[in-house]
């Protein structure tokens, strides 16, 4: 179809991104892509092998020589990192308390960007991270910029961690959150910031259907 459109999700982190991201793409049967994954799979390759986090030539080198791969399967997206499946262990503390340091350099954000916009090449695309609708698809249709208060998304991943089995600390979670949402923010490069023809939506009392109806109806005006 020629009607097939992008849609950029931005905002930051536990906003409810990826969650609505697939609800949206799943509604429209368009692919859905995770960037924050990516910048996740080349963390963790990078603390498996011991690369300094600060050293920005040695990551690109190691960027150049991994493959990391976007599944889309039955249970949802899988993520392959030279093959092998860390769906799982890109969500760990030490990843996430990482990867934001991997992000900022100039010439990981380079390559990643290629990459995504390969991925993106055709219409029907969902994607959702920092840059999306300011850097890797300017030219998307649609826009969103999410957004809620530190203590919702904080409890948010708390609830999602107790539900998971997982050990979880309110007030741990809310202080990587700040941290994170400061370095994304404050990067030279490509900051988390909202788009200029971005639609704002604040989801800190809003259930996920409701945002994803929000999004969708302004896709559907679009397609019009
Ligand atoms: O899901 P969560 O909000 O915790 O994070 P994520 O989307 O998996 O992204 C993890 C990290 O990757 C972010 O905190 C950013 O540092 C970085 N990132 C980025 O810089 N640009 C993107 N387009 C996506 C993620
Ligand atoms: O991708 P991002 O880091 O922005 O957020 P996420 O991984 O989608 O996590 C958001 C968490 O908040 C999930 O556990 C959702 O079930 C929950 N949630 C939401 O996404 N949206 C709401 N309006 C309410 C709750």
């Amino acid at each position: 179809e020629n009607n097939r459109i992008a849609i950029a999700i931005d905002g930051p982190a536990a906003a409810g991104k990826s969650t609505v991201a697939k609800i949206v793409a799943q509604k429209l049967t368009y692919i859905y892509i995770d960037t924050g994954a990516m910048y996740r799979a080349l963390t963790l390759k990078a603390t498996n092998e011991s690369v300094a986090l600060d050293d920005e030539t040695s990551l690109a080198r190691l960027l150049n020589n991994t493959t990391i791969e976007l599944k889309q399967s039955d249970e949802g997206q899988r993520v392959l990192l030279d093959g092998e499946d860390v769906t799982l262990s890109i969500r760990s503390q030490l990843v996430t308390n990482n990867v934001s340091y991997v992000a900022k350099h100039p010439e990981i954000r380079q390559e990643m960007v290629a990459r995504q916009q390969a991925l993106a090449n055709k219409r029907g695309v969902v994607m959702d991270g920092r840059d999306i609708g300011t850097h890797v698809l300017p030219d998307a249709e649609v826009k969103i910029f999410l957004i809620a208060s530190v203590e919702e998304r904080a409890k948010r991943r708390h609830e999602e961690n107790i539900l998971k089995g997982f050990s979880s600390d309110l007030e741990e979670l809310k202080k990587e959150i700040e941290q994170r949402d400061l370095i994304d923010s404050k990067r030279d490069v490509a900051p988390l910031i909202k788009a200029e023809d971005a639609i704002e939506i604040d989801t800190t009392s809003l259930s996920i259907d409701e945002v994803a109806q929000k999004i969708l109806s302004e896709v559907y005006q679009k397609m019009e």
